[in-house]
């Protein structure tokens, strides 16, 4: 029956932007519900660790845990899954592709248009895939290990230093788009 659905929608709508609202088409549901699935999960652990261990402790999270969830989601769902930024501190794993790219860009003209930037989202269907990216919005606990110099401390400086030497994700402030899920998966 979603099968059915699902084709009967892409008869109707060859692809869904970010105007679709729930219901529009199965697949962007189901993209948002995967892409939904891991910031609260990462914010949670985030926070623990930086209350046992402080935000230099917690590095292992952003930095180990995330790819490894994103591996069990692929695992259990299809749906590859990643992080991506126009202003990377993992050059190697969230430079964002074109489409992407464009879609972040598109983010941060709405956020400054006045969006709210956690509702920023789009979904479209390219060629066989289905494609969709949401934006990750800059809340208080992102500033230990993005935000301006006098918000970040100094062991944490030191390891981020010794990790990614091309880090470009600090100075950012609270609301601001620090990157963006972004959800795959072929149809
Ligand atoms: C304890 C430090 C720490 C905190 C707190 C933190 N991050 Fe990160 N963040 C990192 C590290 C380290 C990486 C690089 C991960 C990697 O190697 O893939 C990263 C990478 C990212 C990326 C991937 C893009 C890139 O630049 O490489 C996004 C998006 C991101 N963080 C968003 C957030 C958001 C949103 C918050 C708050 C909810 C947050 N981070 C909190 C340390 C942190």
């Amino acid at each position: 029956m979603k099968a059915l659905l699902f084709a009967a929608a892409t008869l109707v709508t060859p692809f869904v932007t970010s105007s679709a609202h729930a219901g529009d088409e199965p697949m962007l549901e189901e993209a948002r519900k995967v892409a939904t699935s891991l910031p609260p999960k990462m914010l949670a652990t985030l926070q623990a660790e930086i209350d046992k261990s402080g935000p230099a402790g917690a590095i292992p999270v952003c930095k180990d845990m995330a790819p490894k969830m994103a591996g069990k989601v692929l695992q259990e769902t299809g749906w590859k899954i990643k992080r991506v930024s126009l202003k990377t501190r993992n050059d190697v794993r969230a430079t964002p592709d074109d489409w992407e790219k464009a879609a972040l860009e598109d983010f941060d003209k709405r956020a400054a248009a006045g969006e709210p930037p956690a509702k920023l989202e789009k979904g479209e269907k390219i060629g066989n895939e289905y494609r969709y990216v949401k934006a990750l919005p800059v809340q208080p606990l992102c500033l230990n290990c993005h935000g301006s110099a006098d918000q970040i401390s100094a062991d944490v400086k030191a390891v981020l230093k010794e990790h990614y030497p091309n880090d470009r994700a600090t100075g950012y402030s609270e609301g601001q788009i620090r990157g963006a899920i972004s959800v795959r998966k072929p149809l």
